[in-house]
């Protein structure tokens, strides 16, 4: 049997090696950090999804090493595959970053900017692409299209406003359940994703479509408007589950389960759990076991540094290093300060996250 031949790709300058066939998005992936392209549809959990967003364009300035020549245009990465010798640009291209402004502006010309009151806001990756790629302002002076919030099942809630037409929930319902209730309806301008004749959405999995959803569209009924995502504290637990792997995202206050979600990996997907599958979970462990005791907990999760969520939850302390910013803004800093250094209020001897649920005046007293 012949083994896949691997291709060298250079992607921002990184020369890496990936078996053929591996898309430009999944080899950007795999340098990691900023190199990896955006992405609003494609999820690597979905077979068939991509190619519907284009956030994730990147500039292919050698197509080949046997076909030097530059592609013509920008190309979606996540459908796109590598070539021996391609180099591609993502963050060092200016086409491409103004190419990703246009797009974010495109993906918000219907969106409501009602981040105050949706339950995705911090973990919203519209609202992060707003902040990497956004303009302050719309150019669009027509009215956005507006839909009513529609019941789908038991347990979710359907904000037509938010959608972006990504089709993940189309294709979770379709790859993790035994039938489809749900789709896209209409085309064009009307295009929305509903149940035909008002059919509810009950299948074991179907809870899936809340953590695919990039946005606010889908929601979970049990903790809708019940708390903002950085007030809670992520904690990873596992129960026995004949459904399900079991493993799971706890979000608490104190000793209160606020929601229980999938297991997400550094790029915001459902991560693949202890048993090698991808750790897709039931609903009865996501929308009925709200009690610590249906739980083993394993720990705090891992949540990246830079997301609003990690504010909940005090792993690790920040020092400010005035030599580095002096070194960067060309002047001293006068603005920064260590609060330990200057006043006894925070005590730095009490390690916060070793505090029980958030932490409150009574643990400084
Ligand atoms: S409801 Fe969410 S997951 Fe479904 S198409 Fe709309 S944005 Fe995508
Ligand atoms: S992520 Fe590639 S087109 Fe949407």
């Amino acid at each position: 049997m012949s083994e896949t031949p691997n291709f060298k790709v250079t992607i921002d300058n990184i020369t890496i090696e990936v078996p053929a066939g591996t898309s430009i998005l999944e080899a950007a992936r795999r340098v990691g950090g900023e190199v990896a392209p955006p992405t609003m549809c494609y999820y690597s959990k979905l077979q068939g999804s991509g190619g519907k967003c284009r956030t994730c364009l990147v500039e292919v300035s050698k197509g080949s090493e046997k076909d030097p020549r530059p592609m013509p245009k920008l190309v979606a990465s996540c459908r796109t595959g590598v070539m021996d010798g391609m180099e591609v640009k993502s963050m060092t291209s200016e086409k491409v970053l103004d190419a990703r402004k246009g797009v974010t502006e495109f993906l918000l010309l219907n969106h409501p900017l009602d981040c105050p009151v949706c339950d995705q806001a911090g973990e919203c990756h519209l609202q992060d692409l707003g902040y990497d790629h956004g303009n302050e302002g719309t150019r669009y002076e027509f009215d956005r299209r507006t839909f009513e919030p529609e019941d789908i099942g038991p347990n979710i809630q359907l904000h037509m406003n938010r959608c972006i037409m990504c089709f993940r929930c189309v294709f979770a319902a379709e790859q993790l359940t035994d039938y489809r209730e749900h789709g896209i309806l209409d085309r064009g301008d009307h295009a929305r994703i509903s149940t035909c004749i008002s059919k509810s959405l009950d299948h074991d999995f179907i809870g899936n479509v809340i953590d695919v959803c990039p946005v606010g569209a889908l929601t979970d009924k049990t903790f809708r408007f019940k708390n903002r995502v950085w007030f809670t504290k992520p904690v990873d637990a596992h129960c026995k589950c004949d459904k399900c792997c079991g493993e799971v995202r706890l979000w608490m206050r104190g000793n209160e389960v606020f929601r229980v979600t999938a297991r997400k990996d550094e790029w915001g997907e459902v991560a693949t759990a202890s048993n090698g599958k991808t750790g897709w979970i039931c609903n009865e462990c996501r929308f009925e076991k709200k009690s610590l005791s249906d739980w083993t907990i394993e720990g705090p999760s891992k949540i990246s540094r830079h997301s609003v969520i990690s504010q909940g939850h005090y792993e690790g302390v920040h020092e400010p290093q005035p030599e580095l910013l002096a070194e960067v803004i060309g002047k001293e800093p006068v603005f920064t300060m260590s609060i330990h250094n200057i006043s006894e209020v925070n005590k730095p001897n009490v390690h916060l996250s070793q505090i029980e649920g958030p932490a409150h005046s009574d643990d400084f007293k």
